[in-house]
């Protein structure tokens, strides 16, 4: 019944191909409910803490709301008010939260802090982005592609600009379903080697291909998806002079886009930045499907709360 078979939700690599299409399906089925307007409360009485080291719109809304629509309660915990901000250990925030909470979501900056915060945890806790991963938004946007597309083994992925958390996620994610990895990068911003190197092992058992390159036309020629993020992540903003010369031929335009097949999707996970990663024409154009991609946060987070908790 239960389809994770662990007690966190901390990076796609963690999960087999099997565990992922399996929570895919479950949240579509939650989806679909919810469309019927039909009441699933299987949280009754659960509370989710939210521990937000960095600003969120999407994740702090989604989870909080997808808590509520399961019967179950969240409860914010900006790192500014909670004594992790003046030095109390994660360990110890781990151990004392495990006493009033039934999970912990948390976004933070280094993977490192999540892994602590596991591991000292009684309870699920959930990544809700660090600089290594947001395996959550690349969950989410799994089930975006396979709505709109029918499927996911065999399509291709572009994924333009910084080798970053997304990158990772999405890389592992398009391993375990099949789906063909191609990243642009600055050479000095490509994405970390483990994370290609156990990519491309899981995409050659699953018949796809992962290609890092420097050649942002090379990466989206004949791609079903086009994909983009910021250049300067949080925590990186003194960086940002630097990166808007770096990336500056990274950008996703019309003339990129031409390289795609027609009927492309373009994504991205926002906040974005017009005239920078994307230019306004894409990103509000009619291949655009970022409204619906946000949207999917909640149903995909839902089957991962249902799932743990
Ligand atoms: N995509 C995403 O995680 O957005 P937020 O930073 O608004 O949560
Ligand atoms: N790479 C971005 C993703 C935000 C959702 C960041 O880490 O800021």
């Amino acid at each position: 019944k239960n389809i994770l078979g662990q007690k966190d939700f901390l990076a796609i690599s963690d999960f087999s191909s099997d565990q992922i299409i399996d929570l895919l399906e479950l949240a579509k089925k939650i989806k679909a409910q919810k469309n019927l307007g039909e009441q699933y409360l299987p949280l009754k009485g659960k509370t989710l803490g939210m521990i937000f080291e960095k600003s969120s719109t999407r994740t702090r809304v989604s989870f909080e709301v997808g808590m509520l629509q399961l019967g179950g309660n969240a409860l914010f915990l900006s790192s500014n008010d909670l004594q992790i901000g003046r030095g109390e250990t994660i360990a110890d925030t781990a151990r004392v939260l495990s006493e009033y909470l039934d999970g912990i979501m948390i976004r933070t900056f280094s993977h490192d802090r999540v892994e602590e915060l596991s591991k000292y945890a009684t309870i699920p806790v959930i990544n809700g982005l660090t600089d290594l991963a947001h395996p959550c938004q690349a969950l989410a946007d799994l089930m975006t592609i396979s709505e709109l597309k029918g499927t996911l083994k065999g399509l291709k992925m572009a994924y333009i600009g910084d080798g970053n958390n997304m990158a990772h996620s999405l890389m592992s994610a398009s391993a375990k379903v099949g789906m063909h990895f191609s990243i642009a990068c600055p050479k000095e911003y490509k994405p970390n080697q483990a994370c290609i190197t156990s990519a491309r092992l899981e995409a050659e058992n699953n018949g796809a291909e992962i290609l890092v390159t420097e050649d942002a036309v090379e990466a989206v020629k004949n791609a079903d998806i086009v994909y983009s993020d910021v250049w300067t992540s949080m925590g990186q903003e003194k960086e940002n002079e630097v990166r808007l010369e770096k990336f500056k031929d990274f950008q996703i335009n019309e003339a990129l886009i031409q390289h795609a097949k027609e009927d492309f999707l373009f994504m991205h996970c926002l906040p974005a930045h017009r005239g920078e990663e994307v230019t306004a024409e894409v990103i509000d154009g009619p291949n655009s499907v970022i409204f619906h991609q946000a949207g999917n946060r909640l149903h995909a987070q839902k089957a991962i709360l249902v799932d743990l908790l």
